[in-house]
């Protein structure tokens, strides 16, 4: 039986297995210069580079530059500028604890469905997960697509760029096409381009994140903890699988980070899964740092990560009293970030379901 640390490091390395066997490969080395890229995996240069040095947030093979060339400009993933500096004020309203108490009613909706499914049979996190994801992206840009459609659309959108703008060994010809086509899709359903950047932003990262954050607990035996105090162990499996585990960006001017010169255009990988400690069961550095890694640091650091948390919390607090076991997974080949394909859960025989702990 693979323990959980193995059968989730599976999911990471199947995405993109060159790049991130690389990445697994040089991760001793803190800062590693390979011509103009350089991969940066120690916790406190990533923390200096994301705070400290400006980086060209729209540079070629950049998240914001990518999103920017295949919607034309103008978005909250550009990630600079006035417009951009108000679309984050909004959405820091959004998504802070009032704007979470308001989305919660309808993510619950899917957990709801989820709970009683699992009463009946094994289920598959995945599609539940997209659900639940697609609701709220739904209620956070107040479209009126059908919630699955536009999480699919997200997802396909999401999965078409990450090939464009991470680093390949061969040529990915017609990659470029299939990446406007699949933003083309996304943008007839929310043709506010930062309505649509948003949904991808939530809607890949927490399809990601949640279903390998709920088989890991289920591999590692964590459920009386998850009963107990989910908001808690949400945030260690957040830090443990990393959801978004690189993070490629440009440096705008040139700049010494403890020690390493950067050079300006330099393409700098940060390895947020490293940053996070996510190879290691306790953080050997600052814990704090850790934890917020995965959600990136300084001005542009995740708005969504407080809703995040909360979700997985939700989805550990009503899976808890069942005590899954995994019954199968399936890597996915093809998505933006490393997720399941299928994640199938079953109620573990004789778990005596047991009063839930009131949600946060
Ligand atoms: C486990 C779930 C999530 C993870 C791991 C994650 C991770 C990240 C990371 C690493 C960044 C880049 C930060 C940087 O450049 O320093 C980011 C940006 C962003 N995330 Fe998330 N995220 C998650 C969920 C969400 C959700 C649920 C939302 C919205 C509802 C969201 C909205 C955004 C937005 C809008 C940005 C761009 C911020 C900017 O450019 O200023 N994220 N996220």
């Amino acid at each position: 039986m693979l323990t959980a640390r193995a059968a989730d490091r599976a999911v990471y390395l199947r995405s993109h297995p060159v790049l991130f066997a690389l990445l697994a490969a040089t991760r001793r080395r803190p800062v590693l210069r390979l011509g103009r890229t350089v991969l940066v995996h120690h916790p406190e240069p990533y923390r200096e580079i994301l705070t400290r040095v400006p980086l060209d947030r729209t540079a070629e093979h950049t998240t914001g530059g990518t999103a920017a060339r295949l919607t034309g400009g103008g978005l909250l993933f550009d990630q600079s500028g006035s417009e951009h500096r108000g679309s984050r004020r909004e959405l820091a309203a959004l998504l802070g604890s009032d704007g979470i108490a308001a989305l919660r009613p309808h993510w619950q909706r899917a957990l709801d469905r989820l709970e009683s499914e699992l009463a009946d049979g094994p289920v598959d996190l995945v599609p539940a997960v997209r659900l639940l994801a697609g609701a709220t992206a739904v209620a956070l840009t107040g479209s009126t697509a059908d919630p699955v459609a536009l999480a699919v659309a997200a997802e396909r959108a999401a999965a078409a760029t990450a090939r464009t703008h991470l680093p390949a060994l061969l040529p990915r010809p017609g990659a470029e096409r299939r990446a406007r086509r699949a933003a083309g899709r996304l943008t007839a359903l929310l043709p506010d381009p930062r309505d649509a950047m948003l949904a991808v932003a939530a809607v890949n990262t927490t399809l990601a994140a949640l279903p390998r954050a709920a088989a890991w607990c289920a591999r590692a035996g964590l459920w009386e903890q998850a009963r107990t105090d989910a908001p808690a162990l949400a945030v260690e499996l957040l830090r443990l699988t990393a959801a978004s585990p690189v993070l490629p960006r440009a440096a705008a001017v040139d700049a010494t980070v403890l020690g390493h010169r950067l050079r300006r255009g330099d393409r700098l990988l940060l390895v947020a899964r490293h940053a996070a400690e996510a190879h290691r069961d306790t953080p050997a550095g600052d814990a704090a740092l850790a934890a917020r890694a995965p959600f990136g640091l300084g001005r542009h650091a995740c708005p969504g990560a407080a809703l995040a948390r909360a979700q997985l919390a939700d989805l550990l607090a009503v899976l808890a009293p069942h005590r899954p076991r995994v019954l199968r997974t399936v890597a996915h080949s093809r998505s933006a970030l490393p997720s399941y394909r299928r994640c199938l859960l079953a109620r573990r025989p004789g778990a005596a379901p047991c009063p839930r702990s009131p949600s946060p």
